[in-house]
Formats: C-alpha cells, structure tokens, sequence
C-alpha cells in the first residue's frame, strides 16, 4: 500500500482518531454470517459469500488505519460439526478468496500468515496459502492473520507436548520453563498478543480463540452481523478503545 493510500493524521481526526490510540493488534472474531443470511430469508452460505466482502473491507482498512496486526478468526477446530454441505462450500470460500485475494495483499504490502492445523485442510488449500505466506514474505505492511481450523486449547495442547519433549530429551529443565517458553511454543509465536478483541453478532464468548494471548485485550461486541461490519464500524471500535483504561492489575496513572 502506497503511503498516500495511509491515513493521514488529519484524516484520521476527521474520524476522531488519534494514531497514538489504534491498536497495534487486532482480532476478530467474525460471527453471524448464517443469522444474517436468515434474517434475509436466504441459505445460511449466502452469509458466509456476503462475510467475504467485510473481510475485504475490514483488511484494507485495517492496513490504512496503520495496524501492525490483523488477526481473523475464519474457521474454527469446531466448526467441523457443521453440516456437510455448509463445510464444502465454506472451503471451496476459503480457497476462493486465497487465490482471489493475492493480488491484492501485494498491492497493498500485506505480510500473510495462517494459524490452525492446516495439514488438516484440502491439500490444494494448503498449497494456496503456502503461495501466498511466500509470496508475501518479503512485504513490509501489516501482518493478515487468519485463524483456520484453530483452537486455542489444541494450540495449547501441542505446545505443552513440545514443551515436555524438550524436558524428556534433556534440552530444558522444568523450571526454566517460563511464560516466554509457552508463548514461543504457541502458534503465534512472535506475533505480538491483540491489544482489542471485536466479535461481531452480540455474543458475549470467546469460542476457543486465542485464550493464551488475550489475557489483557480489551474486548469489544457489535450488534452487527458480520456480513454489515464495515469500515465504520471498525472505526467505532477503535474510538472506543482509545478510551479504555489499560492497567494490567496496576492503577491508573491518575490514580497512582
Ligand atoms: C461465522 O458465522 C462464520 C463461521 C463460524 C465459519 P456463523 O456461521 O457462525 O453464523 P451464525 O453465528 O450461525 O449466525
Ligand atoms: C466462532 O464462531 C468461530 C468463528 C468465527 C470462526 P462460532 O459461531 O463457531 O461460535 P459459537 O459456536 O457460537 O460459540
Ligand atoms: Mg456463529
């Protein structure tokens, strides 16, 4: 993305933005495609087409607004208990949009990478976003992370079976094990953790997404369905997180 195509600051006041408070990270977790779509009277995967066209959206904006950080979640390691046909055409979504949106991550710099077990997905799915994280590597803008076939306590899981691996082999003793051992076994390993947490469609949980590294993210809901969430709605997001009161178990500075 060209520096013109960046948000100026004074474009970013007319937002009522200041760059000192968007976040460096953040994570979504987009729900409410298949409501969307029945509220319209059509099939659940109508909401799910629609969703494609926020994600393009939300990315672009993402990167304008000068995020380090965009982190989707797409599919989860539980969605595999929705019904068949909703599976095959959410995967033949996915590999659209990969080889649909590569060009467009160059024009705009983006670095992409992918959390999740992937050696679970359709192998040319596999082969499209290997393109893509190459293809991207060199690229200095902002990281598009999409969460596919991810749980974060599988992540967890694997990461302790790492973790004791390296015990049981003699190259780590228990208790030089530290948070930074946990973190760096994780998936996102290097990635900083989100600062805001939005979830979209009115639902108050966290459905197995990133439970490690959102231990202080300021969470954020929308009434939206993920289909309606847009540019405007991100930046409400942001504006709201602006005022938040980040204090990690300490005090304010006010108070302190
Ligand atoms: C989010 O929308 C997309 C995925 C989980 C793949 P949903 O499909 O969960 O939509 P609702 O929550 O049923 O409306
Ligand atoms: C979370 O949404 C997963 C994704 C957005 C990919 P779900 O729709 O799967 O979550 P639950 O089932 O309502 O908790
Ligand atoms: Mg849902």
């Amino acid at each position: 993305m060209s520096r013109e195509e960046k948000y100026s600051d004074a474009q970013l006041a007319a937002f009522g933005i200041d760059r000192a408070g968007i976040p460096r990270h953040v994570a979504v977790i987009m729900d409410g495609n298949g409501r969307w779509a029945q509220k319209h009277g059509w099939p659940r995967i109508e909401g799910h087409r629609r969703g494609v066209a926020s994600v393009r959206s939300i990315v672009e904006e993402a990167s304008r607004l000068g995020m380090d950080q965009l982190t989707l979640y797409c599919f989860s390691s539980e969605n595999w208990k929705r019904p068949p046909k909703e599976l095959t055409l959410l995967m033949h979504l996915l590999k659209q949009y990969l080889v649909e949106e590569r060009r467009e991550i160059q024009r705009q710099g983006l670095r992409f990478s992918v959390i999740g077990k992937t050696a679970e997905l359709d192998p040319m799915i596999q082969a499209e976003m290997q393109k893509t994280i190459d293809a991207s590597a060199g690229n200095d803008g902002m990281m598009l992370c999409l969460a596919i076939n991810y749980g974060a306590r599988m992540e967890i899981t694997e990461a302790v079976q790492r973790i004791a691996e390296s015990v049981q082999c003699g190259q780590l003793r228990p208790e030089d094990i530290s948070e930074k051992t946990v973190a760096d076994h994780l998936m996102t390993a290097g990635m900083p953790d989100p600062d805001l947490l939005i979830r979209t469609a009115s639902e108050y949980r966290i459905s197995n997404f990133l439970l490690w590294q959102i231990s202080y993210s300021e969470i954020w809901v929308s009434d939206k369905f993920w289909p309606e969430f847009r540019e405007v709605d991100l930046r409400a997001a942001i504006r709201d997180f602006a005022r938040r009161d980040r204090r990690y178990g300490g005090l304010s500075p006010v108070s302190s």
